[in-house]
C-alpha cells in the first residue's frame, strides 16, 4: 500500500487502476497539466537535467530517490499517507465518529471550497516563481527552486484527486478552474491575496518559503485533522515536502544575511549605502522584505473573527494545529480568545468567542513558529559582533484583511496619521528603490560550485552532496 506504482501512467498510491472512470477522469486532466506547466512553470528550464528528488514509497523513512531528471518527465502522482487503522475525528460535533471516508453531503460545498482554496495555492507559487530560474545565484539554488515548484505542483495533484475521486462534475470543473487561473491576472486572479504578488527576486523567493510556505504548514496541518480522512491522508503526505520549502527559505535568507555580515566586518562598516556599494544586501533592506512578506503572509489566515472558521471547526472538517495534543474538550463552545481590535483609533485586546476567532488562534501559532527562525538569523548577526537585530513587525502592520485594514499602523503597534505612515512607509516596507537594488544583484550564475557575491555558499549540499555538485546540467 505504501509503496508508489510508477508503472501506471500517473505514479499512485490509491490503486487507481482499480476505478476506470477516475483514472480516465485523470488521464484527461494530465495533458492539460502538463501543458499549465510548460505555459507557467520554470521559464526557459524543461530541458535542463536537475538533480530532484522523487518519492518512491508514503512511509516516514527513506521515501525519497534522487537523480537528474528533466522536470517535464518528473513523476507527479497521487500519493496519500498510510491510513490510520480506525480512526476517529478528534473535534467538533463529530468527535468520537469513525472518520469519513467519503464526503458527507451536507459538508460537500464547505469542504470543497477549503479544497479548492488550499489547491489555487500550489500552482499560483509556481507560477509567482517562474522567472526566477534566470537569476538563480548558483547551480545549488536553481535546485531547491525546481525542487520547490515540482513539489508544489504535485500538491495541485493531491488536490485535484480528491476534487475529481470526490465532488463528481463540480470536482471536475473546479479542477479545470485550478490550470486556468493565474497569479496576478486582473481578469481571473489566483483566489488569496500573497498568491498575487510578485516574487520578482530571490531575497522575495527566500522570504516567501520562509514565511509563505509556512502559512502552508499551519493549513496543511489543520486540514490534516480532518474528519475527511483523504483529505487528512493526502495533507500528511504534503506536509513532508513542505518542510523542505521552508529550509529553502530559512536557509536562504540566512545565507543572505552572513554573507553581508562578513562584508561589513571585512570593511568595517554599518551604512547601508557603504554595503550596498560591496554588491551585499543591507540588513534594513533585508528587514523592509521581511516586514513585507511577514505582513501580507499573515493575512492569509483570514479575518481575525470567522463564522466559516466556527462552521468549519465544528463540523469537523478543519481543526486547529497540533488537534491531538491539546488538552481541552476539542468542541470549544463557551470557551473564549483574546484577539486585538481598534477602539477610538487605538489598539485594544478584547475577548470573544473561540470558535469565531479560530483564525487567529492559527495565526497565533503561524506567529510563534516563525519567530524561532528570525532568532536563528539574529545569531548569524550576533555571532558577526553586529548590534542590529531583526524582527517580524507588529501583527496589526500592513494588513489588508480583518479588522486592521485600511488603517496605518506602525510596524512598532502604533495607530499612526496618514502623514506619519507616508513619511516613514520606505523605511518600513520595500521602496522601489529597494526593490531595484536588490534586482541589480541578481545575476545568473551557472558554473558548477560558483556562488554570486550576495549570497554565502550552504554548509553543506542536498543529499549529502558537495556543495559544488553539478545539480543542474544545462543543455
Ligand atoms: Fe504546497
Ligand atoms: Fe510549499
Amino acid at each position: 500500500m505504501s509503496a508508489i506504482d510508477y508503472s501506471d501512467k500517473i505514479p499512485n498510491n490509491v490503486n487507481l487502476s482499480e476505478d476506470r472512470a477516475l483514472q480516465r477522469a485523470l488521464e484527461h486532466w494530465q495533458p492539460n497539466y502538463l501543458s499549465w506547466w510548460q505555459d507557467m512553470g520554470p521559464e526557459g528550464a524543461q530541458g535542463f537535467d536537475v538533480y530532484l528528488r522523487t518519492a518512491v514509497s508514503t512511509t516516514p523513512d527513506g521515501w525519497a530517490h534522487f537523480g537528474h531528471v528533466k522536470m517535464p518527465d518528473y513523476r507527479w502522482g497521487i500519493f496519500l499517507a498510510q491510513p490510520e487503522a480506525d480512526r476517529r475525528i478528534g473535534f467538533g460535533e463529530h468527535q468520537g465518529e469513525a472518520a469519513w471516508q467519503d464526503v458527507p453531503g451536507e459538508h460537500r460545498a464547505n469542504l470543497r471550497r477549503i479544497i479548492v482554496t488550499q489547491g489555487d495555492t500550489e500552482p499560483a507559487s509556481v507560477e509567482q516563481q517562474r522567472h526566477l530560474g534566470l537569476t538563480a545565484p548558483s547551480q545549488y539554488d536553481l535546485r531547491n527552486l525546481f525542487q520547490v515548484n515540482v513539489e508544489e505542483g504535485r500538491h495541485l495533484w493531491a488536490m485535484v484527486y480528491l476534487l475529481h475521486k470526490h465532488f463528481g462534475r463540480d470536482g471536475r470543473e473546479e479542477a479545470e478552474a485550478l490550470l486556468e487561473r493565474r497569479s496576478g491576472d486582473v481578469d481571473n486572479p489566483r483566489i488569496l491575496g500573497a498568491f498575487n504578488e510578485k516574487t520578482p527576486d530571490w531575497l522575495a523567493f527566500f522570504m516567501f518559503t520562509y514565511f509563505t510556505d509556512r502559512d502552508g504548514k499551519f493549513q496543511l496541518n489543520a486540514l490534516a485533522e480532518s474528519g475527511f480522512d483523504p483529505l487528512s491522508r493526502t495533507t500528511r503526505f504534503m506536509l513532508t515536502e513542505e518542510a523542505h520549502h521552508m529550509f529553502v527559505g530559512e536557509s536562504g535568507v540566512s545565507r543572505v544575511i552572513q554573507r553581508t555580515c562578513e562584508v561589513m566586518k571585512e570593511h568595517g562598516i554599518e551604512d547601508p549605502a557603504e554595503v550596498r556599494r560591496h554588491g551585499v544586501v543591507d540588513l534594513p533592506t533585508l528587514q523592509r522584505y521581511l516586514n513585507f512578506h511577514y505582513s501580507v503572509t499573515i493575512d492569509l489566515f483570514g479575518a481575525d473573527q470567522s463564522s466559516n472558521a466556527a462552521i468549519f471547526y465544528s463540523a469537523g472538517l478543519k481543526g486547529r494545529f497540533e488537534e491531538g495534543k491539546r488538552a481541552d474538550d476539542h468542541l470549544l463552545k463557551g470557551e473564549s480568545y483574546r484577539i486585538l481590535d481598534v477602539k477610538d483609533g487605538a489598539l485594544v485586546e478584547r475577548e470573544v468567542p473561540m470558535l469565531n476567532a479560530l483564525n487567529e488562534v492559527l495565526r497565533d501559532d503561524f506567529i510563534r513558529d516563525s519567530i524561532g527562525g528570525i532568532g536563528r538569523w539574529n545569531k548569524v548577526i550576533e555571532k558577526a559582533g553586529l548590534p542590529l537585530r531583526l524582527s517580524v513587525p507588529h501583527k496589526a502592520f500592513n494588513r489588508q484583511i480583518g479588522s486592521f485594514s485600511g488603517m496605518k499602523i506602525s510596524p512598532d503597534g502604533r495607530v499612526v496619521s496618514e502623514a506619519e505612515w507616508a513619511a516613514h512607509v520606505n523605511d518600513w516596507l520595500p521602496a522601489d528603490e529597494d526593490r531595484a537594488y536588490v534586482a541589480s544583484l541578481m545575476g545568473r550564475v551557472v558554473e558548477t560550485g560558483r556562488y554570486a557575491n550576495w549570497i554565502a555558499p550552504p554548509a553543506i549540499g542536498i543529499n549529502k552532496r558537495p556543495v559544488n555538485f553539478e545539480y543542474v546540467r544545462f543543455s
